[in-house]
């Protein structure tokens, strides 16, 4: 018997289906941009902690690629990725494991437009094959600007590095990371280029939302419980707010103020529309609005989530301006400590290199709209998306508001009226779902108070959930595409937000909407969603 609360035999249902999903065949992952900030805070440590729970292929190595190491490559990389695992890991790092799984981890100097490079990394790639028996398996993570895909892919062809997609005995997977294109256009040109090198089945965008299990579970709690699903409609659905709030802005800090990294290099020029909402909030989006796919077969679920993708109401000029809000955070204070301007950081950043200084950057680092899914299931239901940086706190959430019941009985007053039913599914942290509900107030008289029923995932499963990268990196060893995003869908998003920016670039406007850092965003968020007689959530 399983004691309360201990939990019970958990089966993840992306995993169940056929009796050898997600087993990781042995290969080697070669990372390429291994120098960069994504494989020193996530990647690297994402690897050690699969190394640490056994769920790494029994013949398994890692080569990272790129420039930047200094003296042995292979210390080099090896010291990069203990201070990563020191810093951000799941679990620490100890010795045992850390002894294990540095004995697997090298690095190739070169850059990505020498050819002459790739023959070297084929050359240790062979090397690898004989010491660690992965049999010639390779992964390739593009951890890399998108203007350097093509050329990557290109020179991985050429020097003979991409086996047949048919190929039984080994297999070739490249893993494409956003941003794909930086316009709908460009994200065409860079999927063709890789198109020319690697199969579909062999091609893996990554969207890391995807990977955070408390997204895989929004399809879990809609279809493993009967009573959600008659309610996800518009019929009984007033409205849906997605968000996505950080507290960091893009540089970092020491304690007396000293930039010690800066991601602006990156941010400058594409902002919060194409950072954020272009890929991981419209991922929310489909998770929450798609119809139940008929199988859990990759190719099914990813149909449902199109299905979404096509049904979005297309915005004019004119909707753009009335839907949707971008802004750019002033100076202001975060947990009662002073942080600059996104303005300040931009300077910051060019001058320091040297570099020109842009003029005034007009970069959203916030953006708030409205959004409609013109189908039958979703027809007059608003979903209201947002993310910013600098935000109050890292919250991210998608909250289903119920309909008021009616004006009669305990909501007879319309001058009080009772707070909505919400459901909220809670991404990070606190990782979770609540249900606010109405209930009587002990006592005498009936007076009815808004309470919420919780359940938390450090309460019930205990520990710390998965990173998404561990959990998307098995995937790729598997062979498993569910959660990766199919090639039609990034296009779609791209065509969805292309009138966005599209009308941002022809206002050319220098007036960019402010919020004061440690801020919910512009009083223009608040105006979009007020008009509409609703309030944002306050997280
Ligand atoms: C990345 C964005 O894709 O996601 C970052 O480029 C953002 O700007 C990050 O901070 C958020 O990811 P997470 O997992 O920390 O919510």
């Amino acid at each position: 018997m399983n004691q309360p609360n201990q939990p019970v035999e958990l089966v993840n249902p992306f995993s169940s289906g056929t009796p050898d999903a997600l087993i990781p065949q042995p290969c080697v992952l070669v990372i390429f941009g291994a120098a960069g900030d994504l494989s020193w805070r996530k990647l690297l440590p994402a690897v050690y902690n699969l190394n640490v729970d056994g769920l790494l292929p029994s013949h398994f190595a890692v080569l990272g690629f790129g420039i930047g190491s200094q003296g042995d490559p292979d210390e080099w990389i090896r010291r990069r990725a203990a201070d990563g695992i020191q810093r951000f890991s799941r679990q620490p790092l100890e010795q045992t494991h850390w002894e294990d799984f540095s004995r697997s981890l090298f690095y190739v100097e070169g850059s990505f437009n020498d050819l002459s490079a790739y023959q070297q990394l084929k050359a240790r790639l062979d090397m690898l094959d004989t010491q660690f028996g992965t049999g010639g398996s390779r992964v390739y993570y593009l951890s890399i600007p998108p203007q350097v895909v093509p050329v990557c892919v290109e020179h991985l062809k050429a020097a003979g590095l991409v086996g047949d997609a048919a190929d039984p005995q080994r297999f070739t997977r490249v893993i494409v990371e956003k941003p794909i294109g930086r316009d709908l256009d460009s994200a065409r040109e860079v999927l063709r280029d890789v198109a020319k090198s690697f199969a579909e089945s062999q091609t893996y965008r990554i969207d890391h939302y995807l990977g955070k299990e408390t997204v895989q579970n929004l399809m879990v709690v809609r279809f493993a419980n009967s009573i959600f699903e008659p309610l996800w409609n518009n019929k009984h659905i007033d409205h849906v707010q997605i968000t996505v709030a950080e507290e960091e802005g893009l540089t970092q800090r020491s304690r007396t103020g000293e930039p010690t990294g800066s991601r602006i290099g990156y941010y400058e020029g594409v902002g919060a529309l194409r950072d954020m909402v272009q890929n991981h909030i419209m991922q929310l989006m489909c998770l929450t609005a798609m119809e139940a796919p008929y199988s859990l077969e990759p190719d099914m679920q990813r149909d449902a989530k199109m299905g979404v993708l096509r049904c979005l109401r297309p915005l004019t000029p004119e909707e753009v301006d009335r839907s949707v809000v971008r802004a750019q955070y002033i100076d202001g204070e975060i947990h009662g400590e002073q942080v600059p301007s996104y303005r300040h950081e931009v300077r910051e950043f060019f001058s320091q290199r040297g570099q020109p200084i842009p003029q005034e950057s007009t970069t959203e680092t916030f953006v708030a709209m409205r959004v409609f899914v013109d189908n039958w299931r979703w027809a007059g239901v608003p979903f209201y998306l947002r993310t910013g940086k600098r935000l109050p706190k890292r919250a991210s959430e998608v909250a289903i508001t119920f309909k008021d019941v009616p004006q009669v009985l305990f909501n007879a007053k319309p001058e009080v009226p009772l707070e909505p039913t919400v459901m909220t599914l809670r991404v990070q942290p606190e990782e979770g779902l609540s249900l606010r509900i109405a209930s009587k107030l002990p006592g005498p008289k009936v007076r009815i108070y808004p309470v919420k029923m919780e359940f938390n995932y450090a309460s019930s499963f205990g520990g710390k959930t998965p990173e998404a990268y561990e959990r998307l990196l098995l995937d790729v060893m598997a062979g498993d595409a569910t959660l990766f995003m199919r090639r039609d869908a990034v296009e779609a998003a791209w065509e969805f937000v292309m009138p966005i920016l599209q009308r941002w670039e022809q206002s050319r406007s220098r007036f960019l909407p402010e919020y004061r850092a440690g801020t919910w965003g512009p009083l223009e968020a608040d105006r979009l969603i007020e008009s509409d007689g609703r309030n944002w959530r306050t997280l």
